[in-house]
């Protein structure tokens, strides 16, 4: 039983628009004629037989397609009364009311009937070769005494548990033993610091954390379980850390942290589900958002689960028995979808990824994917563009015959990246599939797949909404924009099952985040093209938010960290195009009066800064030090002008009348130009 651990767009982009298409079959549904494999329930639904017919049907008889959905692919205890209850206005958004159902038994309870010794998850740990497979039987039982164990410690249906752990079989059972007992976790990516954990354990007024001794990647070992110590400090809610073993290294453990592995042991096999109503809590997940504070996303159960078992298989064209290969951290949305929730319910084999695509060298998915057998490969354009920078041999090294669809996500796709994932990775022969989505939708939104088994896809471009998914662009006014070949505002007309339900202890930021801005859609925050044919190609974020290698940073959560320092009077965060990151960070920043420091000790401490508070990705790449930042007349800080200097586009810095202080400028172009 020891296998639980121990043992901006980026200016490339536009330049991308070669609109090379790309035709190919790809048999997505075993026979051309069944092209409605990936989702066989929709046979009864009439006039449908193609997967354009499908998605009109669905958009346009959502109920009977959600609710076909619900009761073919999800396991009840008892049944749902109405399928939704959506007002998009109020941001009230209720699925499958009155249905009850355990997440993890359709997880587990439900394959272990069927295929017991099936592999679930395949653990691939920090050194090649070494990997761990566990069955849907072994998870079971695992998730079972973690139920009992957290039972016995008094978590109750409704509290919340926050995970702090890299990917690895214990961090699942977690995820599952909350399940199990209608608690909700929060998982918090592991790379965080102290103080971002301590934030998110106080939002969610934690009892229990769990996490691991220490993580192991890229052949570093970083102390989790110490970090954990030093959060809840300023975390009165907790009163249990529950720690799991990942190497043999002990730790300080005290009245408060309990063995994990240890007394799971001693708990029985069996473990009662609780009978969830849909529409209660399973998880939060914390996302940046263009205000200070971090915000808890709230999903639930019923329609969380559908969207993401549907998208899963039918966007990836998974099939019973492949081995998925989602590559992001559990720490993420993408984790939870797509290497946890979404294979689990379709009873499939997923990959715990724990280490880096250059550890020990730059071939090492290839190799992964040679030694596992993977069949859908899902990861970030960022990892994409470092890997073809060292060139082919790291791929045709290894053999990657069992591919069939290449996945993307996170960011915009570059064209160079999407051609070399294609054409060398793939050999040519595998989709890539562009997927649009965010921690706010739950699963994927748009993306090329399902479509046509022989339909086109365009590098770079997301392509097409997914299942009773419908976007639109609105202009500046909050027109919707009806043509083709136009750019605007991307918001969703009506509500799908996946999208999150409120943000955790305010609802009146959800409502004015995502309902307020185009009042009766979703607003996503991010601005889309929609080409001639209609296809959408995602520009990148409106907003005040940054992403840096597919990870979301407010600006403003930075300049909260920056203006901390004592020797800082205020700050100013942009994010600029970078080559492998797909955006970076810039900050400018204006010191107090009377402060004298060397500049390489500033921007040292200020680094040091944001890595302490958020985490060591969020660190700015330059840090330029300005008399004044260049403001409106209102007070309010031109990013755009900062963002121009940045790009080095002096020839777009735009209307500068508002401008109050013009000589602030001049300035910032010449510190720019000595920094960089
Ligand atoms: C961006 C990750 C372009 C987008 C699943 C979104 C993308 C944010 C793509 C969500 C894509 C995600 N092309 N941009 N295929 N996928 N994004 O919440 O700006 O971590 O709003 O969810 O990432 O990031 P999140």
């Amino acid at each position: 039983m020891m296998w639980l651990p121990c043992g901006c767009t980026s200016k490339y982009l536009f330049t991308s628009l070669s609109r090379r298409i790309v035709k190919y079959y790809h048999d997505f549904s075993g026979k051309s004629s069944n092209v409605l494999a990936c989702m066989p329930e929709a046979a009864s639904f009439e006039g449908v037989w193609d997967h354009s017919g499908l998605y009109e049907f669905s958009v346009g008889h959502t109920d009977s397609f959600w609710g076909a959905a619900a009761r073919h692919r999800l396991t009840w205890i008892s049944p749902f009364r109405s399928v939704q209850d959506c007002d998009l206005r109020r941001g009230t958004i209720r699925w499958f009311e009155g249905g009850k159902l355990n997440v993890s038994v359709n997880c587990l309870d439900r394959h272990v009937h069927t295929f017991p010794d099936r592999v679930a998850l395949i653990w691939e740990r920090d050194e090649p070769g070494t990997e761990v497979k566990v069955t849907y039987r072994q998870l079971l039982e695992a998730t079972c005494r973690l139920g009992n164990l957290l039972r016995r410690h008094g978590v109750n249906r409704g509290d919340c548990v926050t995970i702090y752990m890299p990917p690895c079989p214990a961090a699942v059972v977690s995820m599952l033993a909350c399940a199990r007992i209608g608690a909700a976790h929060s998982v918090v990516f592991a790379g965080f610091s102290a103080e971002a954990l301590a934030d998110r354990i106080r939002d969610a007024q934690s009892r229990i954390v769990i996490t691991v001794n220490q993580g192991v990647r890229g052949g570093k070992v970083t102390e989790l379980k110490q970090t954990v110590d030093l959060a809840i400090q300023s975390c009165p809610s907790v009163q249990k850390v529950f720690v799991a073993m990942r190497t043999e290294s002990p730790v300080v453990m005290t009245a408060r942290d309990i063995a994990m592995e240890e007394e799971m042991q001693t708990e029985d096999v069996v473990c009662e589900p609780a009978a969830m109503d849909s529409e209660d809590v399973l998880f939060l997940l914390y996302t940046s958002g263009s205000t200070g504070k971090p915000k808890g996303l709230v999903h639930t159960q019923a329609g969380y689960l559908l969207y993401a078992s549907l998208t899963h298989r039918c966007v990836f064209n998974y099939h019973d028995e492949d081995v998925f290969g989602c590559v992001a951290d559990i720490g993420w949305i993408t984790g939870h979808s797509y290497s946890v929730y979404g294979p689990l319910a379709n009873g499939g084999t997923t990959v715990l990824f724990e280490s880096t695509p250059i550890y020990p060298d730059p071939g090492r998915y290839w190799e992964m994917v040679q030694r596992l057998k993977i069949n859908q490969f899902y990861g970030a354009p960022t990892a994409i563009r470092l890997l073809l920078k060292y060139g082919d041999h790291w791929v045709h090294k290894y053999d990657r015959s069992t591919l069939k669809t290449l996945g993307s996500v996170g960011e915009p796709i570059n064209t160079e990246a999407w051609e070399w994932y294609h054409r060398v990775v793939g050999d040519g022969r595998c989709p890539v599939v562009d997927t649009w989505w965010q921690t706010e939708t739950g699963g994927i939104c748009i993306a090329p797949r399902p479509s046509a088994p022989n339909a086109e896809i365009v590098p770079g471009m997301a392509m097409r909404p997914f299942f009773g998914i419908r976007p639109v662009l609105m202009d500046s006014e909050g027109k919707v924009l009806t043509s083709n070949n136009t750019s605007g505002a991307l918001c969703i007309a009506q509500p799908w099952p996946g999208m999150a339900r409120t943000i955790h202890n305010n609802h009146q930021r959800f409502i004015e985040t995502y309902c307020q801005p185009y009042p009766g859609y979703f607003f996503t925050g991010d601005g889309a093209y929609r080409s001639k044919e209609g296809y959408y190609q995602i520009i990148g974020r409106l907003d005040d938010v940054i992403n840096v290698s597919g990870h979301r940073i407010g600006t403003a959560e930075l300049e909260d960290v920056l203006n901390q320092s004592p020797m800082v009077a205020e700050s100013a965060v942009i994010g600029y195009s970078h080559e492998v990151k797909g955006q970076a960070v810039y900050a400018f920043v204006v010191l107090k009066k009377e402060v004298d420091v060397q500049e390489a000790d500033l921007v040292r401490q200020l680094k040091d800064m944001v890595s302490k508070n958020i985490a060591k990705y969020a660190c700015p790449d330059f840090i330029q030090c300005v008399q004044r930042l260049p403001k409106t007349r209102s007070g309010k800080i031109m990013r755009r002008v900062l963002r121009k200097v940045v790009e080095r586009d002096l020839d777009g810095l735009g209307d500068l009348s508002t401008l109050d202080n013009p000589a602030a400028v001049q300035e910032v172009i010449q510190g720019h130009r000595d920094l960089c």
